[in-house]
């Protein structure tokens, strides 16, 4: 077998890929170690940028996520025994983010791209990349895939990161000392919007899917077990952890799914190695926080999409040659944003009374400062595409 872009993974860098590359005519083949029916159930990201949203529309793929995803006009801080509002409206006019499920995403491009006649083969655990210096190849199942070109878009655990010689990646890493615990149940919202909550017994999150599913999350012990958590210790914690202002009561319901996720930090570079080029969480990780992961993994493969459309244009590396500079900009702001997210929010059982108190003052900072608030705003919503240039 043989196609120009050989992509291991079918999460969305993956699968966005593949679709944007078959807008600019270029042909793919997208392998995948889980079954079809999976990767439309994992449960995980919410939060688009409207950078992300933007993407999906303009390669229309954004129909049902205009119709059935939520747009956010803010977020609100609690903590202190009060709620806080960051008006993204005011703050950063025009920008917003949209709450539609990671999962809704997926199975819109898997959609999609098996519409367009799209190669994307499920159930495939034994991918092995080759000779990724030239003439770069897949092997699975018996099988041969030649290409000019393969995407590593195989998440933080997949075969393409490790297939790349020692030595080669400079790696960064935070391990954070708990986890979280995530929560999908049958219930309305408790408040129209996202409530980041910081509270001595650890940070909460409320956020949502629709208008009838919850999505919830609470820091817990990083060795802890789905099996210490039955539901009644879960609404209690989280009523302890949320109801923390005058009036707020969390609606309960059935408990539909329950996830636990490690926190850490992670990037590797350069997130290219010969005929091989890393997007999405195969390069790097972020704590969910700051809700980046996803639209990272988009704007990774929007940048190589370009790339790999020069390449056959006109034959150009230049643009591939710069991929992973250009990718790690976006990046690095974006693990800047979520491990300060994380650590303004967080409970460290390390942290004395003075770093409390710091974490505090820089809290109120935050929700009283414009250019605090305004620096928060822009980076949850999404930095634009091209940030970076020098201002005048
Ligand atoms: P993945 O989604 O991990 O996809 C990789 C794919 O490769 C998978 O389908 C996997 O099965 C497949 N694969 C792995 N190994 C192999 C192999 N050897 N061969 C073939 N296929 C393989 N991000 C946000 O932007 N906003 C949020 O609100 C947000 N919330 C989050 C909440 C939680 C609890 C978590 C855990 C993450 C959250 N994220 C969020 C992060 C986001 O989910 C990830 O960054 C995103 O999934 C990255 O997409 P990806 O395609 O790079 O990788
Ligand atoms: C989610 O809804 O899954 C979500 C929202 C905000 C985050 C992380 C996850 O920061």
């Amino acid at each position: 077998m043989r196609t120009q872009v050989g992509i291991v993974g079918a999460g969305p860098a993956g699968l966005l890929l593949s679709h944007l590359l078959h807008l600019r005519g270029i042909d793919s083949v997208v392998l995948e170690a889980r079954s079809r029916e999976y990767v439309e159930q994992r449960v995980r990201a919410g939060v688009l940028e409207q950078g992300t949203v933007d993407v999906l529309n303009e390669a229309g793929v954004g129909e049902r996520m205009s119709a059935e995803g939520l747009p956010h006009h803010g977020i609100e801080l609690r903590y202190g025994g009060a709620g806080h509002r960051i008006p993204f409206e005011r703050l950063v006019p025009g920008r917003a983010i949209t709450v539609y499920g990671q999962q809704e995403v997926v199975k819109d491009l898997i959609a999609r791209r098996l519409a367009d006649g799209g190669k994307i083969l499920f159930d495939v655990p034994d991918v092995v990349p080759h000779s990724l210096e030239a003439d770069p190849y897949l092997t699975f199942q018996g099988e041969r895939l030649d290409c000019d070109i393969i995407a590593g878009c195989d998440g933080f655990h997949g075969v393409c990161r490790p297939s790349i010689p020692d030595g080669v990646l400079s790696i960064f890493q935070r391990d954070y000392p708990f986890a979280w615990l995530g929560i999908l149940a049958q219930v309305p919202p408790s408040a129209e919007e996202l409530i980041y909550s910081r509270g001595d017994r650890g940070f909460a999150l409320h956020s949502m899917r629709s208008p009838e599913i919850s999505r919830f999350y609470l820091q817990v012990p990083p060795d802890a077990s789905l099996d210490d958590w039955p539901d009644e210790r879960i609404w209690a914690e989280l009523r302890a952890r949320l109801e923390t202002v005058p009036g707020f009561a969390l609606t309960e319901g059935p408990i539909i799914s329950r996830d636990l996720s490690a926190m850490r930090s992670f990037v590797a570079e350069p997130m290219r190695y010969g005929r091989l080029y890393l997007a999405g969480d195969a390069a790097h990780i972020v704590p969910p926080t700051g809700a980046k992961g996803l639209n990272l993994a988009v704007a990774d493969v929007r940048v190589l999409t370009e790339a790999l459309a020069g390449l056959y244009a006109t034959g150009s590396t230049e643009l591939l040659d710069a991929y992973s500079a250009t990718c790690l900009k976006r990046v690095w702001r974006a693990q800047h944003f979520s491990w300060w997210m994380t650590t303004l929010l967080h409970t460290f059982d390390t942290d004395d009374p003075y770093g409390r108190r710091l974490q505090t003052s820089h809290l109120d900072y935050v929700t009283s400062s414009e250019a605090a608030a305004t620096t928060l705003a822009e980076n949850y919503v999404g930095l634009p595409f091209d940030f970076g240039a020098p201002r005048d």
